[in-house]
């Protein structure tokens, strides 16, 4: 029957909005306006017992939601370490949601699956990375790290002859994991996703960078045996940095451990040559998790597993039961992931990969960690803050004041930055302290916007500093 003339107003009215809040968002300050509570009185509330029109609908979504809206599609926003959903990606991410496919076997939807494969093939090609690779794509690194952790922990117990996706847990062999004292939280909670532990881990101390020294790593990995897990890191949160995967990978090896990596927006750097020298040896582990909304800028939510060997990923992944459409000529997304029913979530990255092509990404994130670099130099040159780490992508971590007065300086300056409103870094914990931590991955971000972080950076410290007599 098509759509009805109130559903074809729905939709048109929510393309008229989208573009209308992409137009105008680069001039809007970036913090919501509204609480959780005012939110909540505008949007909570009980269900009516009768439907309303569908152009009301979301004429007053967009109503009452927009002032509660955060700005991460700004170029101005530079905290977390958040992708600012590229156009093309949203464009066809509507298409996305009306082709409404259940993207998990090419056997009913080849479009889109081949679409995604594609994705797939792109990526790891971009990131240098094996081409053989199985890969599926997921919601995000969390999931990225989790589905990696699952598949190494299929292939370890399968090499000491237990079938874990038979047996479970309980009573298997005990696998080691070893990890950096300051790996990301999104793989301890893939441990315990997994049923390894977060806390059941040898943590292998880290430098002043946060990556993993290798004289600790030898040091705990001697004695361990039968199956071990390694996780590795390709991007720091706070300082970027990368664990130095040349020298433990070769040391993991002779112990038969699985190497995994967690490289959620670091391992993007791998796709620039001039600049993959920092990751050299990355491509020689067992598995890596990638995002696609951070880097990318693909529309949230969608990123990577990605493994060496395909067969453990699918076989710890693959919820294929006897309804379901058997193996064809193209891979299954639906083999590699741990949803039985999926969005095409690959699609948006489809388009924005044929927009940009391989040298548009490559500058995108070349670009990045220059306006980063040029960010680093500029905080150095204002007394009394200080850029903690050496920047080896997009991350600049720095502190203002020295000593005790740090605690509260610190988070003093981060407030009136988001207060001023029109730039966002976000806060963090690190090296003793608080510290404001800047991410430049914003596709659209450019040298005029980090001119601007600046700027209200000096002017926040400037009032914090005479307000503490702390100048
Ligand atoms: C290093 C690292 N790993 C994992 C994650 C988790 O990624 P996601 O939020 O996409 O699940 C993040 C998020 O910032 C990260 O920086």
């Amino acid at each position: 029957m098509g759509l009805s003339k109130g559903e074809t107003a729905a939709i048109m009215r929510a393309v008229e909005h989208s573009i209308s809040y992409r137009q105008n968002v680069s001039d809007q300050k970036i913090l919501p306006k509204i609480d959780a509570a005012e939110a909540t009185r505008l949007l909570g509330g009980t269900l009516n017992e009768m439907g309303q029109d569908a152009a009301a609908v979301i004429d007053t979504i967009v109503a009452d939601g927009d002032a509660g809206l955060m700005h991460f599609v700004s170029p101005r926003f530079f905290g977390y370490v958040v992708g600012a959903s590229h156009p093309v990606g949203l464009a066809a991410d509507i298409l996305c949601s009306a082709w409404g496919q259940n993207s998990a076997y090419a056997a009913a939807t080849p479009t889109s699956v081949v679409m995604e494969n594609a994705v797939c093939t792109w990526v790891i090609d971009l990131l240098g990375l094996p081409s053989e690779c199985g890969v599926g794509i997921v919601t995000g690194a969390t999931l990225g790290n989790t589905a990696a952790v699952m598949a190494a922990r299929n292939a370890l117990l399968r090499r000491s002859n237990w079938d874990v996706e038979a047996q479970g847990l309980f009573g298997a062999p005990e696998i080691q994991v070893v990890i950096g004292a300051e790996a990301h939280s999104a793989t301890a909670a893939a441990l315990r996703y997994a049923g390894l532990g977060a806390e059941r881990v040898h943590r292998v101390r880290t430098d002043d960078q946060g990556r993993m020294r290798t004289d600790d790593f030898r040091e705990t990995i001697k004695d361990l045996n039968g199956p071990i897990l390694v996780i590795l890191q390709a991007g720091h949160i706070n300082s970027g940095g990368y664990d130095p995967f040349a020298e433990i990978i070769p040391i993991a090896r002779k112990k038969q451990a699985w190497v995994h990596v967690d490289g959620a927006f670091g391992l993007w750097v791998n796709a620039v040559p001039e600049l993959s020298h920092r990751l050299t040896g990355v491509e020689d582990a067992d598995s890596w998790a990638v995002d696609l909304h951070k880097w990318l800028n693909a529309p949230y939510d969608a990123g990577m597993v990605i493994t060496r060997d395909r067969e453990p990923l699918v076989t710890a992944m693959s919820a294929k039961a006897a309804y379901l459409p058997g193996a064809g000529a193209v891979q299954d997304m639906g083999d590699t992931v741990p949803e039985l029913s999926r969005r095409a979530r690959g699609i948006p990255s489809y388009a924005i990969l044929k927009t940009m092509g391989k040298r548009g990404v490559r500058e995108m994130v070349a670009r990045h960690c220059e306006l980063a670099q040029w960010v680093a130099a500029e905080l150095s040159n204002i007394p009394g803050l200080t850029v903690l780490n050496d920047v080896a992508c997009n991350q600049v971590a720095f502190h203002c004041g020295a000593g005790a007065a740090r605690d509260v300086l610190t988070p003093a300056v981060l407030d009136a930055i988001h207060q001023e409103g029109l730039v966002y870094p976000s806060h963090g914990d690190w090296r003793g302290g608080p510290i404001i931590r800047v991410s430049v991955i914003g596709h659209q971000t450019s040298k005029a916007d980090v001119e601007v972080l600046v700027a209200s950076i000096k002017r926040a410290w400037a009032k914090v500093a005479a307000e503490n007599n702390a100048v």
